[in-house]
């Protein structure tokens, strides 16, 4: 973790001195939008990691009040609150940022629709970030993640480094763990899912045939598409559900603390952690595809490989040409924003 160590903000390494033991790692975690439906439990979540040594909860509402409650867990990080004022206080010597700030979808409308709301409140988060913390990981939560993501790496500019730009789309992955282990009876944790593409309906694309307990389902049969449904519009279950009081907010915390728990794994030195992520992808550059989702394996700088597709069957190679055309389609919405802001 000595990467790690050498980033960390002086402030950080002061405010855990008397505590931490000397092996403990010094990093520092921001959460924007940490008052919101995702931001509370990911902060309750996160304070639970031992790899953090650092909260910071920001949020233009509630953000000091969430951290006052958080910061009485008895697990080892300090955490400190900042009202809508001090969001560059909030990000100083940031190590990884999650971002989940922005408004959620009711029924009836699609992730795309919260484009107007979500892009400025996402770019105006970005811009400070690369002005105040240049080098910190951006997990980006908000939607459409498809959009939202190019917004951030533009924003960047000439600091936009590839590596350290992820948009997170564990939710699409726990979901299809735990929704085939409904169809085939096996454990969920036991269970692997690869899911490529983008984080919105048809853009979501899970490899189901490379994973073992899916072989007895018949592709392109009943089941299997009822199973690439269920997964693709697993969002809109809960959007109905909750009715208008908004989207997937608990579990898409324990998906967003789960890959916030590889990328710490990861950048204090552990080997093989592979995890699919959007990201600045060459996979299907040639047709215009700037940022894809696929299996990454993540290192002590963030992106250390990105994993070709492998093996796919004829009915995901159908589902992913059905993904192409509008993964190109929202990215370059975002693109499109961000570069006439
Ligand atoms: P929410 O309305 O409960 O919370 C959003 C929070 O963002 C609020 O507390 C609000 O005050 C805050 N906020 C708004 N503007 C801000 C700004 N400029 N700076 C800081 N904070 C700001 O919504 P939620 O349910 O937590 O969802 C948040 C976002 O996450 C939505 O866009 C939703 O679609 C998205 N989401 C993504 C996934 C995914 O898989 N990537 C899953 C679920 C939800
Ligand atoms: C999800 O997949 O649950 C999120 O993207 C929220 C939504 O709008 O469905």
């Amino acid at each position: 973790f000595s990467r790690i160590n050498r980033i960390a903000a002086p402030a950080v390494a002061r405010s855990t001195r008397g505590f931490a033991s000397s092996s403990a790692r010094q990093t520092k975690v921001a959460v924007l939008g940490a008052g919101g439906g995702i931001g509370q439990p990911l902060s309750l979540l996160l304070k639970m990691e031992p790899l953090i040594s650092s909260l910071s909860l920001y949020d233009i509402r509630g953000a000091p009040g969430v951290a006052a409650d958080v910061s009485h867990v008895d697990t080892y990080s300090t955490v400190k609150g900042y009202p809508q004022d001090q969001l560059d206080a909030a990000l100083d010597g940031a190590n990884i940022v999650v971002i989940p700030a922005g408004v959620p979808r009711k029924p009836g409308m699609t992730r795309d629709d919260l484009f107007n709301t979500n892009a400025s409140i996402v770019q105006g988060l970005a811009k400070a970030c690369a002005n105040v913390c240049p080098d910190a990981h951006m997990l980006i939560i908000s939607n459409p993640v498809n959009s939202t993501v190019p917004i951030v790496a533009s924003t960047y500019g000439p600091k936009f480094n590839p590596r350290r730009l992820f948009g997170v789309t564990t939710l699409d992955v726990v979901r299809s763990s735990r929704f085939l282990s409904e169809v085939t009876g096996d454990k969920p944790e036991d269970i692997k899912v690869t899911v490529v593409g983008g984080h919105s309906g048809v853009t979501i694309v899970p490899l189901l045939s490379q994973t073992p307990q899916a072989k007895s389902l018949q592709f392109g049969g009943a089941e299997w598409s009822k199973l690439v449904h269920r997964i693709q519009f697993g969002g809109d279950e809960v959007v109905q559900a909750k009715d208008g009081a908004g989207s997937a907010t608990l579990s898409m915390a324990y998906a967003a603390a789960k890959f916030t728990n590889s990328l710490l794994r990861a950048l204090n030195g552990e080997k093989g952690v592979i995890v699919p992520s959007f990201v600045r992808s060459p996979l299907f550059e040639a047709e215009g595809v700037d940022f894809f989702s696929s299996n990454i394996e993540l290192g002590e700088e963030g992106v250390e490989k990105i994993h070709e597709l492998g093996a796919i069957s004829p009915e995901e190679q159908n589902l992913l040409d059905a993904c192409i055309p509008d993964l190109i389609k929202n990215i370059k919405k975002g693109q499109d924003f961000a570069s006439s802001a």
